[in-house]
């Protein structure tokens, strides 16, 4: 374990500022060192499984090898937190929320705990009665789960002083619920619930009555009593309104979720983790790594075979996390350990249909999607059965979907997850996800008046190659946020190097879809939209994305919000 890792500057300014050890405020990690204390933590799980010390040492060369390549990068926490005092691995949790002061407040407090270790937290409030409704107890009237989301901000912003990163939250609202107008409404207000992401859980019974022109209940959870009947056109149309000034609330299918719970009978898939992309049962966690898609395209060719041997060692790490991690509550250790979910994914695919000479928004685009996330999802599974044979099947095994398919063992409840990958693929130095570019050359701020100016690697290696690089027309682009229409720049290359606002809000939906078709969890996805967006337009990617079976989908519009974080010729 000694190889050297070339990082970029972005990356080790990443590393240096969360992830390396640090004593009095000083670094006292290399990232080679980090990359060893991951790989030595997370294989001594083998020796549970009867590995010999020999072995070990051999999976835990492999794992670095891994690693230092930038070939797979598990989530944050495990790379801050492994071999270290807390030793919380995962990055999504799922916690719930009953309808009592007790349960209310315990669950913040568990929030707390597992924001300071750096994961973020889902939560549905769909079960809260809703605002002016009866207290028995006290016999006042309830604040509704609106009120109690601020609450859970307020923690949460105090915590985020003190943890690893900032916690994160999602905050999930049954459309069916009576306080749901507020709840689309609330993040009109930029300084409302700045800790959270919002999300509608929209349901069958509401998408077909938004369909038909029909009206749908609103039902209150603490009695079952319909409240209130409502066009469910015009809520629809209220959430795509909401959805074109602030990109919130977000809306995931939770009918489409449930029928994909590998384990109906262990509980009721009701919110995601912060980003969407993770559904889990209350208590669960997960932890997530992805393949680094840019590094198995060589000569413009993609290397199954070397992808396959990364899938398997990948899954068998995301395995050992598992063990290895330590989680706040023991309710936690206890799903987790039951279901034993991970959720293997990919960061570079942008990158890696420029090596290919894909441009995004095609049909080749959706094919090479469809093709290799359908091998990656059979390959994990593979690699999970072979878990199973060597370390049993995750033990709600018997209880879940899988043996009524037919399936002898699996290690894993889930194995696929597509995740943002915000941080993970700025140290891999590759796309984020499975997005777009986002720029192609950008001006990026140092120091106070300071400007440097990033080109796209691919880019540049591609400009020189071909004669038509200069610093001026370099510039030019980072000024104009795309390479199209500029002078100078070939037409299949305007054409290959396409950032998100180039590409057509129905491309990055049929994008999504393609790599839903092949993964167990969620897929993590922003449709970027113009400013000039209108509702409409809105409208109709929420339609296409129920229609090609996505679990949820967001949007963004240029310049919708305030203090949005990304903009042309800014990256975070
Ligand atoms: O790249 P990295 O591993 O840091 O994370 P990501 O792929 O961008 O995000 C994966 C998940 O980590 C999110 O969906 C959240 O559950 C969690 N997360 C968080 O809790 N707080 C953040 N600031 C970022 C991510």
């Amino acid at each position: 374990m000694n190889k050297k890792i070339e990082l970029s500057a972005n990356a080790l300014t990443v590393l240096e500022r969360r992830y390396l050890k640090k004593d009095k405020g000083k670094v006292t990690e290399k990232p080679e060192d980090m990359f060893k204390r991951v790989a030595q933590n997370i294989s001594e799980a083998e020796l549970r499984y009867g590995k010999e010390d020999s072995e070990v040492e051999k999976i835990a060369n492999d794992f670095y090898e891994l690693m230092t390549k930038l070939d797979f990068l598990p989530n944050s926490p495990t790379l801050m937190n492994a071999g270290n005092e807390l030793q919380q691995l995962a990055a999504c949790f799922v916690l719930p929320v009953e309808d009592s002061m007790e349960s209310i407040f315990e669950t913040i407090k568990h929030a707390a705990l597992i924001h300071k270790s750096g994961g973020g937290t889902g939560f549905s409030f769909s079960r809260l009665r809703p605002q002016r409704d009866r207290v028995l107890t006290t016999g006042g009237v309830a604040s509704g789960p609106i009120s109690f989301m601020k609450v859970f901000n307020a923690a949460t912003e105090a915590v985020k002083q003190g943890g690893t990163r900032r916690g994160a939250n999602m905050g999930i609202l049954r459309v069916d619920h009576p306080d749901i107008l507020e709840f689309i409404k609330i993040k009109e207000d930029n300084k409302e619930l700045t800790n959270f992401n919002l999300s509608v859980g929209i349901t069958e019974a509401f998408m077909e009555a938004v369909e038909k022109g029909e009206t749908y209940e609103l039902i209150n959870p603490r009695n079952g009593e319909v409240v209130k009947q409502l066009m469910a056109k015009e809520v629809f149309d209220l959430l795509i309104d909401s959805s074109w000034k602030s990109g919130e609330p977000g809306i995931i299918f939770l009918d489409r979720m449930n029928e994909t719970n590998p384990t109906p009978k262990i509980g009721e898939i009701e919110s995601t983790n912060p980003c969407g992309e993770q559904p889990l049962l209350p208590y669960e966690a997960c932890n997530l790594g992805s393949i680094n898609l840019a590094n198995f395209v060589n000569k413009g060719k993609l290397d199954y075979k070397h992808l396959r041997t990364a899938i398997k060692l990948s899954v068998r790490f995301l395995d050992n996390v598992i063990d290895m991690g330590q989680y706040p509550l023991q309710q936690i250790t206890d799903i987790v350990q039951a279901n034993r979910k991970i959720g293997l994914g990919v960061m570079g695919f942008a990158d890696s249909l420029i090596k290919l000479g894909i441009p995004y928004n095609s049909e080749g685009a959706v094919t090479f999607a469809e093709e290799i996330m359908g091998f990656i999802q059979q390959e994990t599974k593979v690699a999970s059965e072979e878990l199973a044979q060597e370390r049993g099947s995750f033990p709600n095994f018997e209880m879940s979907v899988y043996p009524g398919k037919g399936m002898k063992g699996l290690r894993n409840a889930t194995t696929t997850t597509i995740a943002p990958t915000g941080t993970i693929s700025i140290i891999a130095g590759v796309s984020s996800g499975i997005e777009p570019l986002f720029a192609v050359c950008y001006k990026r701020n140092i120091l106070d008046n300071d400007e440097l100016l990033e080109v796209h690697p691919l880019f540049e290696e591609l400009a020189k190659n071909r004669g038509f690089y200069s610093e001026g027309l370099m510039e030019e682009i980072a000024e104009k946020g795309t390479v199209r229409g500029i002078k100078g720049i070939p037409i299949d290359i305007q054409q290959l190097f396409v950032t998100a606002h180039d590409i057509s809000p129905q491309w990055h939906v049929q994008i999504q879809a393609a790599f839903q078709k092949y993964t167990d969890n969620a897929v993590s996805k922003t449709v970027n939209f113009h400013n000039e967006a209108t509702r409409e337009d809105i409208k109709e990617v929420f339609m296409l994305s129920y229609k090609l079976k996505c679990k949820g989908v967001t949007v963004y519009r240029d310049g919708s919000r305030d203090n949005q974080v990304l903009t042309k010729g800014d990256v975070k």
